[in-house]
């Protein structure tokens, strides 16, 4: 018999625990749940369908944009806003938010951040892919259009963060401020089931995730630390996805470093649809998240849609480790 919980019973279930939350913040997360379903369905038949290849255009940050990544893109959005769950997106691959016009949308309270594919470089290659999202409570007046200040806010404000991995299975993690869980896709009753609940990351691992290709461009600090790595018995992994990497870190201890290099001196990683959302879900179950100069991801200020970070997240004594060359 099926036993373990889907995340729909899940929500529902700790929906009070939420302050001021009730059934519209549940819907929404169900909502963006079901979404993952439907990426889901077409990473995994990526190869049969004509979605492989540059899409010929570049990003709102510059970046090579694959075809898959517009379709989450899209289909996030388009599901978000026909569902009628929220009032607004900001995503990674969009310049500006949307804010969703309809009278039903515009009495939502909540707007969402999102990097719909995280790691799309892996995507013609059969390796991880992610989608990364969260959700804030918008500070303009209900039923006003919203604004750019509903999206610039920390990620301490942050009401609920996760991610979906697309990997050998796929996996849906989030929290609400409340720890950690890990719902693994069923594809034979086609639900998010409960697999990993409580997760917390270990205080320290046995791998670091970084692009090592631009050791000359990093500090001496950085460089200093990634020399240090190996004779603290770690070895190097990275998938070129964070999302990939970060949850590796989640479930065996680690650190995921994205430096200052020359070509991103402010680190190349957005805050809002990526550093956020996974130092929020790394520092509930547990671990450290900061940048170069120390300070924690979750409190710094946002000025801009695409601002970026360097980031230092994972298990808290690596994080430390790391920092302690700074000082
Ligand atoms: P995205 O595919 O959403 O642009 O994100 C890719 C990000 C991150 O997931 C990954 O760790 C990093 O970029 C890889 O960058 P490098 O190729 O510079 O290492
Ligand atoms: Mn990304
Ligand atoms: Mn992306």
């Amino acid at each position: 018999m099926h036993t373990k919980r889907t995340l729909d019973e899940y929500i529902i279930e700790n929906q009070n625990s939420i302050p001021d939350a009730a059934g519209e913040f549940s819907d929404l997360l169900r909502h963006i749940g079901i979404a993952g379903k439907i990426i889901n369905r077409i990473v995994n038949k990526a190869g049969l369908l004509d979605v492989f290849g540059n899409g010929g255009n570049l990003n709102a940050t510059g970046d090579e944009v694959q075809k898959l990544d517009l379709y989450a893109n899209d289909l996030m959005i388009e599901y978000l806003q026909n569902t009628g769950v929220c009032a607004g997106v900001g995503s990674e691959e969009l310049e500006q938010y949307v804010g969703f016009e309809s009278r039903h949308n515009r009495q939502r309270k909540y707007v969402v951040v999102l990097d719909p594919l995280d790691g799309s470089s892996n995507i013609d290659v059969n390796i991880s892919v992610g989608t990364i999202f969260g959700i804030y409570k918008r500070k303009s007046a209900v039923d006003d259009p919203v604004d750019i200040d509903d999206f610039c806010q920390k990620g301490e404000a942050l009401l609920a963060a996760g991610y979906i991995l697309y990997g050998t299975s796929t996996i849906l993690v989030y929290t609400t401020g409340n720890g950690v869980n890990g719902f693994t896709y069923d594809p034979g009753i086609g639900e998010f089931c409960l697999s990993h609940p409580s997760m917390v990351i270990p205080e320290t691992g046995k791998t670091y995730a970084v692009n090592q290709a631009y050791y000359s461009q990093f500090s001496n600090e950085m460089r200093n630390f990634i020399d240090k790595c190996a004779g603290m018995g770690l070895v190097l992994r990275y998938a070129g996805s964070m999302v990939a990497d970060i949850h590796r870190a989640l479930c065996q201890g680690g650190i995921f470093l994205y430096p200052s290099t020359s070509k991103n001196p402010d680190g190349k990683l957005r805050m809002l649809y990526e550093c956020n959302p996974l130092s929020f879900v790394v520092e509930q179950a547990g671990g450290s998240c900061v940048d170069e100069r120390g300070r924690r991801i979750l409190e710094i200020p946002i000025t801009q849609l695409h601002q970026r970070s360097t980031i230092l997240i994972g298990s808290a004594a690596l994080v430390g480790e790391a920092l302690s060359q700074y000082r």
